[in-house]
């Protein structure tokens, strides 16, 4: 499929995440990437997941990191991570213009050390804001808004692949979400958080990231209308992320078409916070489902799941791939296989 708009911040951002997975992958991947003779299946989901140039991230939480079972299991398994919330605004600007990057920098040197990559998520949301940032109104907010994203932006520049720039800004019936920084600094805000993120760290890939956009519905038409203006009037934007918080046996028949529809406006997509509630088969063919998806559209460029272990997960419906003793389950092999089954190369 061709892209419709000349793209030339894509272009150069998709190199920087090539070498960046081929750095997260290691030797055995490059090789992988080069050749094109008969590809052994791999035997974990970031191996198999770089065959094709993406990476498989995991949600990842700091504390957690000294418990055997989940590092061995992240570390394994996994050839991406993503802070759970160690990088949102609560934690790293808790007090204004004072930044906190530890709960961050923990998670980076983590899988630096390990040759995993990292996206960073997420500078702004109208969720995990600290206190002070709720009071502000008018110019105050932007200005704390734009602080913000400059500080975080610069202090992981070099470190993050992406950024989740703006998360969760649109409803249901695709207005805009009524937050304070809508209600404050009206429909702007979302662009010039944008180019403030571009100012900031102009090589990271910017992605607007959300829920609820599984298919094509009100919400993520929305959000298309949103990227192809960004688009036609040059406003930095690289990627969206979709969240894919579902149920086994949601309804998922348009969701390859959903993500196609926006890698046609010229923007690469991502599979940010993936988790399926239910269990057995059921919950593994939902998981095929979408990853037979991203696997069939070029300019998914990888895939995410919200946590390592059930044990930990935010959700209570066993959503993960590892159970509560980080054995695989039916998941894990349908997400296993259909990375090694799946199409082109992204
Ligand atoms: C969740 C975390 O998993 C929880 O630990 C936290 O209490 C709340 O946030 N959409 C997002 C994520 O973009 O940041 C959210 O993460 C889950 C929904």
């Amino acid at each position: 499929m061709t892209d419709q708009l000349p793209r030339p911040r894509s272009v150069r951002r998709r190199l920087a995440l090539a070498t960046a997975a081929v750095a997260a992958a290691g030797i055995a991947a490059v090789s992988a990437l080069v050749f094109t003779s008969p590809a052994q299946a791999a035997t974990t989901l970031g191996a198999s997941a770089a065959e094709s140039g993406r990476y498989f991230g995991a949600a990842v939480a700091g504390n957690r990191l000294s418990e055997a079972g989940y590092a061995n299991t992240l570390g394994t398994e996994f050839n991406s991570v993503v802070a759970e919330n160690a990088m949102k605004w609560d934690a790293t600007e808790p007090n204004p213009g004072q930044f906190n990057f530890s709960g961050g920098d923990q998670i980076v040197s983590w899988a630096q050390a390990r040759g995993m990559a990292v996206r960073g998520h997420t500078l702004v949301w109208h969720a995990q804001q600290p206190g002070w940032v709720e009071g502000l109104t008018g110019n105050n907010l932007r200005n704390a808004m734009v602080n913000h994203i400059t500080g975080v932006a610069n202090h992981y520049e070099g470190d993050v692949f992406a950024w989740d720039v703006v998360n969760e800004a649109f409803e249901w019936d695709g207005s805009r979400r009524q937050s304070n920084l809508q209600q404050q600094l009206g429909n702007g805000w979302i662009e010039e958080a944008f180019r403030a993120a571009d100012a900031a760290d102009p090589n990271a890939r910017l992605c607007y990231n959300d829920y609820g956009t599984d298919g094509i519905n009100a919400k993520s038409t929305a959000i298309y209308n949103m990227v192809r203006d960004f688009q036609s009037r040059g406003v930095p934007i690289d990627c969206v992320g979709f969240q894919t918080h579902v149920s086994a046996g949601d309804n998922l028949s348009s969701y390859q078409s959903n993500l196609q529809r926006f890698a046609e406006l010229g923007v690469d997509v991502e599979i940010t916070e993936l988790d399926v509630g239910g269990s057995g088969s059921g919950q593994a063919a939902t998981y095929e489902t979408v990853v037979n998806a991203c696997m069939a559209v070029s300019r998914c460029t990888g895939i995410t799941v919200w946590g390592v272990t059930d044990k930990y997960s935010w959700r209570d419906d066993d959503p993960l791939l590892f159970d509560d003793n980080y054995q695989k389950k039916q998941a894990y092999t349908a997400v296993l296989n259909a990375l090694n089954e799946g199409g082109g190369t992204c």
